[in-house]
């Protein structure tokens, strides 16, 4: 009898520590686009890019102020446009030299130059390099403190069938999980130095972005480019996949 329920417990324990299964997974390179909590750093400022929506809402349109966490990952924006509902509010789980992080991230946002060039590119490239983009706060943890100076580093990851982020309207966004909180930690850094590698998906479109002005956070279809408006210049913020197009005017989306 006791031999029996110390064995009904231990398999309850074994299936509650069982891995999600993992609906994606790549390697490439880490950088960052945002912060909630360190508006000013690395010698720019993410006052734009924190008041860009994130793919993920694009039904109800939430800023990454709004959505008000460090914890939101873009990921390569052709994958995730082709099936927004595949990938959204999944829990990331990021690795460092094959050494997993804990951090509680999740996709929420689509990333250009996660999206352009080959899958497999082994080679920094700030234009096109398969990877994902965080927030600097947590590339910052990710890489021990160097993400200034570094602006990219390699990591590899795991996107698993878990939804910690509730996108579909609902009032509380993060799923409720005993034992851990889906806000971000603050990370105060010293770092200063202004990188020089780092582009960033939306200061690489802001560059080539067409100069016709715009109201912020303003989204409209560019043929089958999804564009949003931030620091009121029309930016590239998703390609629809190939068979794909923009529809759906100012809320658009891939069909
Ligand atoms: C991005 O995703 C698309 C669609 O899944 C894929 O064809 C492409 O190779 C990916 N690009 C990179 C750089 O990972």
């Amino acid at each position: 009898m006791m031999f029996q329920s110390t064995a009904a417990a231990g398999l309850l324990l074994a299936i509650g520590a069982s891995a999600q299964s993992v609906i994606s997974s790549g390697q490439g390179f880490g950088t960052y686009y945002y912060d909630i909590d360190q508006v000013d750093a690395c010698g720019t400022t993410f006052e734009y890019q924190n008041q860009g929506g994130v793919m993920c809402s694009s039904e109800t349109l939430l800023s990454l102020n709004q959505m008000d966490t460090n914890y939101i990952v873009a990921m390569n924006n052709t994958q995730l446009g082709a099936d927004p509902s595949q990938y959204c509010g999944k829990r990331v789980v990021v690795s460092v030299n094959g050494q997993k992080s804990d951090l509680q991230l999740f996709i929420g946002d689509g990333c250009q130059r996660c999206g352009t060039g080959s899958s497999s590119s082994d080679t920094w490239n700030a234009e096109g390099a398969p990877g994902l983009d965080f927030s600097y706060t947590v590339l910052d943890q990710l890489s021990g403190g160097s993400a200034c100076n570094d602006g990219h580093m390699s990591i590899s990851w795991e996107i698993l069938d878990e939804t910690i982020y509730n996108f579909d309207g609902s009032s509380s966004g993060f799923v409720s999980r005993s034992g851990s909180s889906g806000t971000a930690t603050v990370q105060p850094s010293a770092q200063s130095a202004t990188p020089t590698t780092m582009r960033t998906s939306a200061s690489t479109a802001q560059s080539t972005a067409s100069s016709s002005t715009c109201s912020d956070n303003a989204w409209q279809c560019n043929d089958n480019v999804l564009e949003q408006c931030i620091g009121t210049t029309w930016t590239p913020r998703v390609t629809c996949a190939a068979g794909a197009s923009c529809q759906g005017g100012s809320n658009p989306y891939c069909l």
